[in-house]
């Protein structure tokens, strides 16, 4: 029996995390920190529930259906954005990271938000932008004025002599933002460039100054005494650029990315070699897990945690986790399910994206995956809706933490959102009339769907921020409560069966059996194994059930995806197993 101690690897403490059981009379397994096996949902505010009929999400909104998270089966919750701000980029341009902005609500909605998510035994975790602050905060406010203490607060610089034109002056490098255009924009107050790697509204703080880093604890200390559970860290690769003491004094410009489609000012035009994944950001992020470790340390309560957020080759996005000796986050977010399948992907496509992020995994570290969030298309729509059952089985089977972007438990899918409704600032500044589709990310953020009512039960106003998606009538949390069998139902099981030892305890297997069927089998003698059975394909695949390793037969549907013939509770006898496209069954069997 190996039992539930801390191993030290490489003069790093990471929980262990395979318990093996040695039969009847075993102890019990040893629990696991809150975040090691939480089902994690990720709540859009703007979009989730208004209260007030403004046509806008906000906090009383979102403590009013917390039970629906219950519900859901989640631990815990993270917010996008709610602090005061533009909303030039919906929430990410923070212009107060101390106050809560007006159309969510007060500092006591806030409170009453957390308060009421405690009761109920959920976490909430707030999402902190440490990157950029709205060009109009007091800090940049300040900066562009050279108060004192603020002078170095954002990356400022000289611009360059233009040795065409003597009045002009350039940009002091050629960095692409990653919404188009020059990364640098002129203050004529300042009479110099500031960097914004997001938006111009985002000004980038200077993370080579120590004021700004002393800012940013103080800035979680104010959370977490307001009783937040931790961070999602937003955008965190752009943390840090290339210091111009390294650079002779000034900045580099970026490589060339050579790819003749993009023009200067394009994003892709550049290889991001001096403004993305600098190694000195991630000591930043070791000291913010220092940071809440000590917090928990001096204040009790659960551990308080932090996940990152960050798109970057699977090597500099396992050294979030931590490295010579010291801790990072509890996990960086898995995007490899968004960025590394299409639309016409095969089951071994999909086990060698899960097989990549636990080949990588520190040795004990946790895992965790992602379907979806608020910046890709969702992922019914990105791949193809009958997949949603499976794909939601594959995240709950897989072990670690499953994380649930709002209305993936219902199957909702991308809405539509006209040119003129557009307003996402991603695909205003990158995309026009006729190119804006490619670019904005407002289709995955229109609200959610209550119910099949005017502004589907999401506002009492007919006219919301984003338009309600027209299929919110067929596609809505109140019908999927009442059929018989619907995703949301599926969703349910999925979450009950992951609080059993075998899923948060046990081992594992990740396997293709054909081009179109992989299974996840998880297993913890004596206990029974659950084993996902599951056929991505648009067209239907017979395999042997002798082909699956460890599973006994015969075994019992526990839960079968909504379309499948098969019911819960039907047995499956060895021999071939004929399965629909997109059938997913999760089978529950005695242990060998
Ligand atoms: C993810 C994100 C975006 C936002 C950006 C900058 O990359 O959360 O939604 O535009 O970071 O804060
Ligand atoms: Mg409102
Ligand atoms: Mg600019
Ligand atoms: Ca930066």
């Amino acid at each position: 029996v190996v039992v539930g101690a801390a191993m030290v690897a490489g003069g790093v403490a990471w929980a262990i995390i395979a318990w093996r059981g040695s039969g009847p009379g075993a102890p019990p397994p040893p629990p696991r920190g809150w975040w090691e096996t939480a089902d994690l949902y990720q709540i859009y505010p703007r979009s989730f529930m208004d209260s007030d009929g403004d046509g806008v999400g906000d906090l009383p909104g979102i403590t009013s259906k917390l039970e629906h998270l219950v519900d859901a089966g989640a631990g815990a919750a993270w917010l996008s954005p709610v602090f005061q701000s533009p909303m030039v980029d919906a929430g990410y341009d923070v212009s107060d990271f101390y106050s809560i902005h007006e159309e969510y609500g007060t500092m006591e909605d806030f409170e009453q938000l957390v308060s009421r998510a405690h009761e109920l035994g959920l976490k909430i975790l707030l999402d902190f932008v440490p990157n950029h602050a709205s060009t109009e905060s007091q800090y940049f406010k300040d900066s562009e004025d050279r108060v004192e203490g603020f002078e170095d607060f954002f990356v400022w610089a000289d611009g360059l002599h233009d040795p065409e034109n003597e009045s002009n002056i350039l940009p002091p490098s050629n960095w692409v933002s990653q919404f188009g255009g020059s990364a640098w924009q002129w203050s004529e107050k300042r009479g110099q460039f500031y960097l914004h790697q997001f938006s111009v509204q985002q000004a980038d703080f200077n993370f080579r100054s120590p004021a700004v880093r002393e800012e940013m604890l103080r800035i979680m200390r104010f959370w977490l005494d307001k009783g937040a559970d931790g961070f999602r860290i937003d955008a965190l690769p752009y943390l840090m650029e290339a210091n111009p003491a390294d650079h002779g004094g000034h900045y580099p410009d970026d490589p060339l990315s050579g790819r003749k489609e993009f023009g200067p000012n394009q994003l892709g035009y550049t290889v991001p070699f001096y403004t993305k994944d600098l190694i000195e950001l991630y000591d930043i992020v070791y000291d913010w897990r220092e940071f809440v470790d000590n917090y928990q340390r001096e204040n009790g309560g659960d551990t308080r945690v932090i996940f990152t957020e960050g798109y970057s080759n699977i090597s500099m996005t396992m050294r979030y986790y931590g490295a010579e000796g010291r801790l990072g986050a509890h996990f960086p977010f898995n995007f490899g399910l968004i960025t590394d399948l299409t639309r016409g992907f095969g089951a071994r496509d999909l086990v060698y994206c899960v097989l990549k992020w636990l080949t990588y995994m520190p040795r004990g570290a946790v895992a965790n995956w992602v379907l979806g969030n608020h910046d890709n298309s969702r992922v019914t729509s990105r791949l193809r809706p009958a997949l949603v059952d499976g794909l939601n089985a594959l995240t709950a089977l897989l072990p670690g933490a499953s994380v649930t972007y709002q209305g993936e438990e219902l199957g909702m899918r991308d809405g539509r959102v006209s040119w003129r409704q557009t307003v996402d600032v991603e695909a205003c500044s990158r995309g026009n009339e006729e190119t804006y589709e490619l670019y904005s990310r407002d289709p995955a953020r229109t609200p959610f769907h209550w119910d099949r009512g005017p502004s589907a039960g999401f506002s009492s106003n007919a006219s919301t921020w984003l338009p309600v998606a027209p299929d919110h009538r067929e596609v809505n949390l109140e019908r999927q409560k009442k059929e018989p069998r619907s995703h949301f139902k599926v969703f349910q099981a999925l979450k009950a069966l992951r609080k059993r030892p075998t899923l948060t305890h046990g081992d594992y297997i990740v396997e293709a059996l054909s081009d179109k069927t992989l299974v996840v089998v998880r297993l913890l003698a004596p206990l029974d194994s659950f084993t996902l059975v599951f056929n991505v394909a648009g067209s239907s695949d017979t395999v042997h059930t002798d082909w699956i390793r460890n599973l006994k037969l015969p075994a019992t549907v526990y839960v079968a995806s909504v379309s499948s013939k098969r019911n819960a509770g039907d047995v499956i006898s060895p021999g071939l197993l004929e399965l629909q496209a997109g059938e997913a069954l999760v089978l529950q069997a005695s242990s060998l």
